[in-house]
Parts: structure tokens; C-alpha cells; sequence
């Protein structure tokens, strides 16, 4: 009992001690829970490349050549002054090597937990028209955390 009581403990210090990462759009695999609360279980996926969680359905088609607003939140901030992590909005694919190609790049300016970044991203015109991911990841550079955090949301890429 005390053990169980300890390790919860430890747990919930754990959990108040990292940054967290959710994709909102494209929707990120799996469950999106508690967004309104710094330090979703969600949000705390630290496993490259998808956090573990496994390939579902594509939840979008999205066409070569088009502009789309990706949307992360910050679900709970880890920014050091002297060390600012940043986010990677990335598209890759899980079948012929593990190449991601960096599509935007964002500056962790030090905003509160539960911020909402948005950034525009054009689909490249040539990928193949089959499943990709669009991944997500947040780059903390804080030696007190986890070096990285990481979304994947499975597309349809379409001509
Ligand atoms: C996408 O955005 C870029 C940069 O803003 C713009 O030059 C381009 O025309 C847009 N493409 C489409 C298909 O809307
Ligand atoms: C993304 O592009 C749209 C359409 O061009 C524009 O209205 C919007 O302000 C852009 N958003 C960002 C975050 O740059």
C-alpha cells in the first residue's frame, strides 16, 4: 500500500515536472483528453516517433500543393531562458524509412502552459498519394525534462 502510495506520488511529481505536447489539427492518434488542464496524460508522449501509439485510420485527406493551418498546444510549459526549445510540424511516412521532412519550425518564446501555436505548412507537391503523418514534435532543450515530445495524426495524401 505504501508503495503503491509512494510510486502515485512520484508519478504525479513526474507529471507536474514535464512539458507536454497535443496536436489539435490535424487530430492527433489515440485520445485527446483534459486540454483545458495543464498536464494531460494525452499530451505526455515522449516515445520517437509517435508516442507509442499506434497507426489509425486516416483522419484526413489533404492534397498536394495545398496550404494547411497546423494547430499544437503547449500543454504545459518547460521554456528556459537561456535554452528555448522549439516546436517541428513535420510530414513523413511509416513505410519506407523513417525520413521526416520539417515542414515549419516554432520558436518556444516562453508562453504560458496551454498555448495554442498555429502555423501555415504547403503539403510538398510530390508525395505519393497513400497514408503519411503529419508529426509533431516539441523540442524542449531543458535538461530538467524530456529531451522531446511527439504527435503523429494520420493523413491521406491526394492529387
Ligand atoms: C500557399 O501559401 C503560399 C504562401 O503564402 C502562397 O504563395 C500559395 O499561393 C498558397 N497556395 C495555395 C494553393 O493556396
Ligand atoms: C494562414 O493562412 C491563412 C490564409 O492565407 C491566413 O488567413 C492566416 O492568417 C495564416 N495563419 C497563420 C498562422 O499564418
Amino acid at each position: 500500500m505504501m508503495k503503491l502510495l509512494s510510486m502515485t506520488i512520484a508519478a504525479i511529481v513526474l507529471e507536474v515536472c514535464y512539458a507536454h505536447l497535443c496536436m489539435i489539427s490535424p487530430p492527433q492518434r489515440g485520445a485527446m483528453g483534459n486540454l483545458n488542464k495543464a498536464g494531460s496524460g494525452d499530451c505526455l508522449l515522449t516515445a520517437p516517433r509517435c508516442g507509442n501509439r499506434p497507426r489509425g485510420m486516416p483522419v484526413m485527406g489533404l492534397q498536394r500543393g495545398q496550404n494547411f493551418t497546423v494547430s499544437i498546444q503547449k500543454n504545459l510549459d518547460h521554456y528556459v531562458k537561456d535554452t528555448p526549445g522549439s516546436f517541428t510540424i513535420s510530414i513523413g511516412s511509416e513505410r519506407g524509412g523513417t525520413k521526416l521532412d520539417v515542414l515549419a519550425t516554432i520558436p518556444d518564446g516562453g508562453e504560458p502552459s496551454l498555448t495554442i501555436y498555429s502555423v501555415n505548412v504547403t503539403i510538398p507537391r510530390d508525395l505519393e498519394m497513400r497514408e503519411y503523418i503529419i508529426h509533431s514534435a516539441y523540442i524542449t532543450n531543458n535538461p530538467q525534462a524530456p529531451p522531446e515530445f511527439f504527435q503523429c495524426s494520420d493523413v491521406m495524401i491526394h492529387a
